[in-house]
């Protein structure tokens, strides 16, 4: 660029309109040459700098944002919203370890899984610590070795388009760096901001009289998801490239390797990630980084493992929605004091009663904390937390901060016993402990206001029917105002669209953009819309397993009408169920049985298409909804992992040999099943003959 640059703030109008009118023909010179033709002018650092000063000056002139400025031009978000986009291969999450015993857990568990490594204790398990960044976890799109698209996580399988938000992230590299890169690599990682720049950013926002951030994440994100993306500039976030989406060929042989590779294409990789060897290595990294944590100038929650070979990664696998080659090790709870100024009782979705102390504010770990949960009444007394007491509570990550202790020592003299209540507070109805638990519930039902409510607010929500724009507020505002009685009305708050054009601080374009949120989820995928029904002990993980044993609503309905009858095939079905117990088969069936929701899901049939379940994954295998049963032992691979790999292509794996199983792998010594199975005329195959099945790599 030529010319002084100058400082911003000392421009006027003129000056600021006339630098964007440079820089844009600038910027758009140099995007030819490096999209069109491939051969930019300029490094990427001084590309960069260009879109940032139009960015910031944008920014302080945003009146001067002309309908072409290089900041909207490619691909840019739409006004109302940013667009979905379904991520190549899922964004995962991990699973947790609190302790050094779970972590020696954690690498048995895996020495168990890998034959070599059972046969032989003597193999070392490389492993790479890294911390675990307190962010949000991001993935960068690259075609040709150019920066394409990036997506926030949203549920692991659509996140939010948010590239141009993140083209304005510093330091981002627009081109890969270094050697031929393969055709496509998804690089994924955790977008954070640093507490200092957080200290700055919210020091500026009390000045202007603007929203105050809690900590750097929620500020961090609030700043990606930014919908006019000059804002998201002029903050710095940062990024540290972690992990891998969608790739054409493979990238290196190790975990370690593949960092090494990040670096030279220009992402910034964590310092503090190490290779160790053995437990005791990794439990000195863990130390060594809790250590440092109130030194570094982000904020970490704990330390991630991963397995190093990319080859043993593989053959891991996952379970549910985490690998099994990765945990993070979780930092402890961070702890603070505070009083207890009153105990108020929440009614969740199925009638449960909940104590919540409120509490004299206090920051716990950097955010504000005036809300505790004391779980149940039993809690309360085995605690005895009284009103009026000074309490340590404890918050770790995301999860709702508790009640610890009592200090009993300051205990006052009016401290008063909290009289849990019997009836419900808010409609009065009774309120019954559960038969063989510790839970209270308001058996109010549908009659009660505050469960309906919670209903409402469950079905809406993210991992349910994720209907974008209706929140909390929407849900207790229209519930109260009667248009939405039964969940199927949502899908009727179309018919009422005068009433809702009037209702203050709406206008059209509002309501139009609700209706067209419930609109376009008429189509529901099974297993979402059992989870937003809320019924008893069935969260995702439990709703995915039924969509994916019944496949159809109408074959899931029938099931379960049939497993009410004591004895019957159909409970017995239920029962095989891999992780559905009795207690959670007895809700289920309860749910289906009750007249007023099959009233409920009748309707819904008027209003929504319910999708039959799809397991996309591998449906082309030979095993592919098979029942199979291992027996003997086996020679390659350990039971753990050819169960996991069955599963893995879709198949069932039972413990029994019955009519119903499709396949025995009878390995070396295999007795009495295999027996059975010749007997009952079933297919009996070997090892060799299985790992031809599903191949051996
Ligand atoms: S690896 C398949 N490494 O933690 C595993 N995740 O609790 C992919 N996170 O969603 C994740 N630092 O947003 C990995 N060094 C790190 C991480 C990290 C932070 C986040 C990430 C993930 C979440 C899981």
């Amino acid at each position: 660029m030529t010319g002084i640059k100058k400082i911003i703030t000392d421009m006027s109008g003129k000056e600021a309109s006339a630098e964007l009118g440079r820089l844009a023909k600038e910027i758009s010179t140099h995007d030819e040459a490096y999209y069109q033709n491939n051969s930019p002018l300029i490094s990427d650092g001084d590309y960069d700098v260009l879109r940032q000063r139009n960015l910031v000056i944008e920014a302080a002139f945003p009146y001067l944002i002309s309908n072409d400025s290089p900041s909207y031009k490619i691909g840019a978000a739409p006004s109302n919203g940013f667009a979905k986009v379904p991520h190549a291969r899922p964004m995962l999450s991990l699973g947790n370890l609190f302790s050094e015993a779970d972590l020696d857990d954690f690498l048995a568990g895996i020495r168990r899984f890998l034959k070599e490594l059972t046969d032989d204790p003597s193999i070392q398990l490389e492993i790479i610590a890294e911390p675990k960044i307190d962010g949000l976890s991001i993935t960068l799109r690259y075609e040709k070795g150019l920066f394409v698209s990036a997506a926030t996580r949203g549920d692991g399988s659509i996140g939010e388009d948010v590239t141009d938000n993140i083209r304005t992230l510093k330091g981002l590299p627009f081109k890969l760096g270094g050697s031929p890169s393969p055709d496509i690599v998804e690089i994924r990682g955790e977008i954070y901001l640093a507490k200092s720049d957080f200290n700055n950013l919210n020091r500026c926002q009390a000045l202007a009289g603007a929203k105050i951030f809690s900590n750097p994440r929620n500020a961090a994100a609030g700043s990606l998801r930014q919908l006019d993306a000059t804002i998201t500039a002029a903050r710095p976030l940062k990024l540290y490239a972690y992990a891998w989406g969608e790739l054409s060929e493979p990238v290196g042989i190790t975990q370690w390797s593949f960092l090494e590779q990040l670096q030279v294409w220009g992402f910034k990789v964590n310092p503090l990630t190490r290779i160790c060897s053995d437990y005791l290595s990794l439990i000195e990294v863990y130390n060594n980084i809790y250590e440092q944590r109130a030194s570094l100038d982000y904020d970490i929650d704990g330390v991630v493992y991963k397995v190093n070979r990319l080859d043993w990664q593989d053959r891991l696998g996952f379970v549910s929605r985490a690998p099994r080659w990765a945990i993070a090790h979780k930092f402890p709870a961070e702890k603070a004091e505070t009083i207890i100024n009153e105990i108020d009782i929440q009614v969740g979705r199925t009638g449960s009663l909940t104590p919540v102390a409120k509490l004299a504010s206090v920051t716990v770990g950097g955010v504000v904390v005036s809300n505790a949960t004391l779980h149940n009444e039993d809690e309360i007394t085995r605690k005895d937390v009284r009103i009026g007491d000074t309490v340590v509570i404890q918050r770790a990550g995301d999860v709702i901060p508790q009640v610890v202790k009592v200090v009993l020592d300051k205990r006052p003299a009016n401290s008063t016993v909290f009289e849990y209540p019997k009836v419900c507070p808010i409609c009065s109805a009774d309120a019954v402990r559960d038969k063989d638990g510790v839970v209270r519930r308001c058996t109010g039902g549908s009659t009660c206001p505050a469960q309906v409510v919670e209903r409402f607010k469950h079905f809406v929500s993210r991992a349910a029917f994720d209907i974008d724009g209706f929140g909390s507020k929407h849900v207790e505002e229209f519930f109260e105002e009667g248009l939405i009685k039964s969940l199927v009305d949502i899908f009727r708050l179309q018919d009422h669209g005068f009433q809702l054009r009037n209702r203050e601080g709406w206008g059209d374009k509002s309501v139009d953009k609700l209706l067209a949120a419930i609109n376009n989820r008429r189509n529901i995928k099974l297993d979402r819309f059992i989870f937003a029904l809320g019924i008893r002990q069935i969260g995702q993980v439990n709703a995915r397993l039924l969509a994916k044993h019944y496949i159809t609503i109408g074959a899931l309905r029938a099931a379960m009408v049939a497993a009410s009858v004591k004895g019957s095939e159909a409970l017995e079905n239920l029962n095989s169920i891999d992780g559905i117990g009795p207690s959670v088969a007895t809700d289920l069936i309860r749910f289906f049985n009750n007249s007023t929701n099959q009233a409920l899901l009748d309707d819904f049939a008027t209003q929504i298409n319910i999708l039959d379940f799809i397991i996309k994954k591998n449906s082309s295998s030979l095993i592919y909804g098979k029942t199979i049963v291992f027996t003997g032992t086996l020679q390659t691979v350990t039971r753990g992992e050819a169960k996991a790999r069955a599963e893995y292509f879709g198949a069932k794996v039972s413990s029994s040999v019955s009519k119903r199983t499709d396949f025995v792998i009878a390995g070396e010594g295999a007795g009495s099943k295999a027996k059975k199975a010749t007997d009952l005329g079933l297919n009996v195959i070997s090892e060799s003959q299985w790992l031809e099945l599903v191949g051996d790599g």
